[in-house]
């Protein structure tokens, strides 16, 4: 199968939970197939699975740690099976034995993938596979049964000739069978939330001139707020992307303005400001300027040169102060005491979210492909997110607005 027939997979979050049966074996293909059409794909196996298939075989597949057990050792998980509840888009269990259903029906939180399941809110899908005569069981049934009622995709098992030696119901789809189900999954999902909204997204580091071949810079490379753009458009926003000097390309579908300095994406935000339903600010905004910008290039003479800067405007405060229905979104790229900057950050910005990162810990932070983040909302709620690249993490945020735009609009009726 061609990865590029499996177009709604691109950027999605899925955890893969392998229970333990035959037909694990094939679910390294599922996720070979799942990671080349640009899913996002976490492994979480239980014990029973690693006697089938290694670990190591989905590490190698995913390029990820793999969830093995409870409390084992996972580099960029906090709590791990807290961050991957929270990360997945969806969940996909396969292959699902019995003995997976049974506890899934029945709430019981024994290892990682069962807590895990317990924690998310993300739809689950299961693909139960095993003996025809287990799958006929009546505690079988009625287990599915009972998932199917509270909401899980049940991906039937096919017929056929089956390990133990008997055929019937009980076969583990084809590995492109299951792609195939996961990717319709989200062909189906791929709404337009955000149509008739209009939403301004900053980017990149702003640069204050020193002189007319000079200036005072930093290393933001634009790369989470180009992804911003995109995600918001692909929701079916309407984008502006206010950015300072970046080297990228202008998104698909959004509407780019370049600027330089930071009074420049102030007046270009400003402008637009009453228009918008929200503003995620991910610019690094230099927080000084020079106080004189000298007209000729300066010269070299004394053995040291004071340049005196003085304070840029707060953007995102500003629209914090004049803010009516906007929904607005901060970032907080910090290196000590995160969470009590981030949460005054928050306050004092008036914001409906921020989201906060260390930008010392690696594959965070400036000019990376990746991030680690924590999100901090108004209502108090806080939530930990495994080291994920800018794009995933984009369609996240996203996500997280749309919910502050429906869970407004409702409480405006
Ligand atoms: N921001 C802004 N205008 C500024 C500085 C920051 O709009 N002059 C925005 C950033 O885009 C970000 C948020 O405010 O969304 C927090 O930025 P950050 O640099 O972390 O915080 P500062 O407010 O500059 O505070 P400090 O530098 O003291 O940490």
């Amino acid at each position: 199968m061609d990865a590029t027939t499996l177009k709604a997979l691109d950027g999605r979050r899925i955890v893969l939970g392998v229970t333990g049966g035959i037909a694990a074996y094939k679910v390294a293909s599922l996720a070979s197939l799942l990671v080349k059409s640009g899913a996002e794909v976490r492994v979480v196996m239980t014990e029973a699975a690693q006697e089938f298939i290694s670990a190591r075989t989905f590490r190698e597949l995913t390029g990820q740690p793999v969830g093995t057990a409870m409390f084992g050792e996972t580099s960029n998980y906090r709590v791990e099976h807290i961050a991957l509840a929270q990360f997945a888009e969806l969940v996909v269990i396969a292959p699902a034995t019995a003995n997976f259903l049974a506890k899934a029906a029945h709430g019981i939180a024994d290892d990682l993938l069962t807590t895990m399941i317990l924690a998310t809110k993300a739809p689950i899908m299961v693909a139960p596979s095993m003996n025809v005569n287990m799958f006929e069981n009546a505690a079988t049934r009625e287990n599915l049964s009972l998932l199917r009622r509270r909401g899980f995709h049940v991906i039937e098992p096919a017929v056929g000739h089956l390990a133990c030696g008997t055929s019937g119901r009980g076969r583990l789809p084809e590995p492109e069978e299951l792609a195939t189900a996961i990717n319709d999954y989200f062909a189906r999902s791929n709404k337009r939330e955000l149509e008739g909204k209009r939403i301004i997204v900053t980017a990149g580091g702003t640069i204050e001139p020193v002189d007319p071949v000079r200036y005072i810079g930093n290393r933001s490379s634009g790369k989470m707020g180009f992804a911003l753009a995109e995600a918001a458009a692909r929701r079916g926003a309407q984008v502006l992307l206010v950015t300072a000097p970046s080297a990228l390309a202008d998104p698909r579908d959004v509407e780019v303005v370049r600027i330089e300095t930071a009074c420049q994406m102030r007046e270009a935000v400003l402008a637009e400001y009453d228009r918008c339903d929200a503003v995620i600010m991910s610019a690094a905004v230099a927080d000084y300027r020079p106080k004189v910008v000298a007209t000729e290039k300066i010269k070299k003479s004394e053995p040291t040169l004071t340049i005196e800067l003085e304070k840029n405007p707060d953007i995102l405060f500003e629209l914090g102060q004049k803010k009516a229905r906007q929904v607005l979104i901060g970032f907080a790229a910090e290196t000590t005491n995160i969470e009590e900057y981030a949460a005054r950050k928050l306050e004092q910005k008036n914001l409906d979210l921020i989201v906060a990162n260390d930008v010392t810990v690696a594959g965070a932070g400036f000019n990376a492909d990746t991030n680690v983040v924590t999100m901090m909302a108004r209502d108090g709620s806080r939530e930990d997110f495994p080291l994920m690249p800018k794009s995933a993490l984009a369609a996240l945020i996203v996500e997280r607005l749309i919910n502050i735009i429906r869970l407004n609009e409702e409480a405006e009726k």
